[in-house]
């Protein structure tokens, strides 16, 4: 099948994709799999080979249905007056969460329960009563998405969304950039194409996502 299939059913298997935004954008490319998914396999894999922030997005919908600010509006500091990102109008960011049934937060299997429970928190809003379930601040970062997706903004946020919804899944993604372990720089396109050559995995420029997509 083509590429995008391909992503498609990597993200319904449980299987990672590669996305790199843009050259005139961060330059990044993130390891993204459904949050659903997620293992403390998965975890592990993110920061020893992604080795950037693990970050779960959610659909803007289903962040609004948990009460979910984004940060800069929730945190009345001076320095949340202005995002001043090189890249784009705004972060996504939003709060940072555990789920109440892990310990410190931070080991694998911590993450990977408060990833899988945002995951599954995502497929049911209506019966989530989130305060109940997660507690703030926490060890896993999460982004929120604008309204319209990519019609509206063109991070990964919005790109790894849209690749959920395409594959039918609920819109909880975990994203991590790809760092290069020897440089500490972003990994360059061609070292994140052939890590996802070497695994087997799909990369996708957003551009791609974009043209089926947008
Ligand atoms: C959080 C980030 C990442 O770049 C992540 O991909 C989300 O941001 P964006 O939607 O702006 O690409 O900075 O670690
Ligand atoms: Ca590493
Ligand atoms: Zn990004
Ligand atoms: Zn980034």
């Amino acid at each position: 099948p083509a590429t995008f299939e391909r992503a498609l059913e990597s993200l319904r298997a449980g299987e990672p994709v590669l996305v790199h935004d843009a050259a005139d954008r961060e330059g990044e490319t993130d390891l993204i799999y459904h949050a659903d998914a997620v293992t403390p396999e998965a975890v592990a894999h993110l920061r020893n080979d992604a080795g950037g922030l693990v970050c779960v997005a959610l659909g803007h919908g289903v962040a609004e249905a948990f009460d979910l600010p984004f940060y800069a509006e929730a945190v009345d500091h001076p320095a949340t007056a202005d995002h001043e990102l090189g890249y784009d109008e705004r972060s996504s960011f939003s709060l940072t969460v555990n789920h109440r049934d892990t310990y410190t937060g931070i080991t694998d299997a911590d993450r990977s329960r408060t990833i899988r429970a945002l995951g599954e928190a995502a497929a049911d809003p209506a019966t989530t009563e989130f305060a109940s379930e997660f507690r703030v601040p926490g060890h896993v970062h999460l982004l929120k998405a604008a309204p319209e997706l990519l019609d509206q903004r063109e991070g990964h946020t919005e790109l790894g969304l849209a690749l959920a919804d395409a594959a039918d899944l609920p819109p909880a993604v975990v994203v991590c950039e790809m760092l290069d372990e020897r440089t500490g720089e972003a990994l360059v396109p061609a070292d994140a194409r052939g890590y996802a050559d070497r695994h087997d995995y799909v990369y996708l420029e957003g551009r791609d996502v974009l043209e089926r997509l947008d």
